[in-house]
């Protein structure tokens, strides 16, 4: 069955690769062609969670494609129309500033640009433990701007990072879907 093109992307929230990539998995299995994109931070990063090549070679495998992760390789996203929906999940605090303040200084964020600019939605999968206090303006400011969504979110951890928010990544398809209607998934926050 055809469906639409998705372009999919990870920032550096490396605690969270497998929940994004048993997303991905079910995304590509529901039918959508999927681009794989990387941050910088997330192609290149060895840490506790995986060595970055190991993601990279898993992610090529799994969508038949070559992981994106230059400013060249993404910049004809929006141009090109290559992409229905560009998600972002996890995206880092980093990665929402970034974007919130206009920066576009990474594969990820120069993707999100050049999506917008064709006016094509966005979907972002929020990781941060600094959501409810450095990250909140730019969550905000993302909140208000146009072709913009955000994956179903809640305190993942309140008593012992009080601060913190993630994402609820299994509701990413219903999610894209949504976003694919210029919609919102609601609730937004659980
Ligand atoms: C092991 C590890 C885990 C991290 N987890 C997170 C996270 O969950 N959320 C977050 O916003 N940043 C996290 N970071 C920090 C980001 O990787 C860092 O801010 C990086 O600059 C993000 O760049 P990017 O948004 O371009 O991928 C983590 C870093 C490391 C080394």
């Amino acid at each position: 069955m055809h469906k639409a093109s998705l372009g999919y992307a990870m920032t550096g929230s490396f605690c969270t690769f497998e929940k994004s990539l048993a997303e991905l998995q079910k995304l590509l299995d529901s039918g959508y062609a999927v681009l794989p994109i990387l941050s910088f931070h997330a192609a290149q990063t060895d840490t506790r969670f995986g060595k970055a090549a190991d993601f990279i070679a898993r992610m090529e495998t799994m969508t038949g494609r070559p992981v994106w992760r230059t400013l060249t390789a993404v910049e004809p996203i929006g141009p090109k129309k290559l992409c229905d929906l560009l998600i972002v999940s996890p995206c880092t605090g980093n990665t929402l500033g970034k974007l919130a303040a206009g920066i576009y200084d990474t594969p990820v964020t120069l993707a999100v640009k050049s999506q917008l600019r064709a006016g094509r939605p966005v979907l972002l999968g929020v990781s941060t433990n600094d959501a409810l206090e450095g990250s909140a303006n730019s969550i905000g400011t993302l909140l208000a701007r146009k072709n913009v969504f955000f994956l179903p979110m809640a305190q993942d951890a309140p008593e012992h990072k009080p601060r913190s928010v993630v994402c609820d990544f299994s509701k990413t398809g219903a999610a894209a879907e949504a976003a694919l209607r210029g919609e919102q998934l609601q609730p937004l926050f659980f």
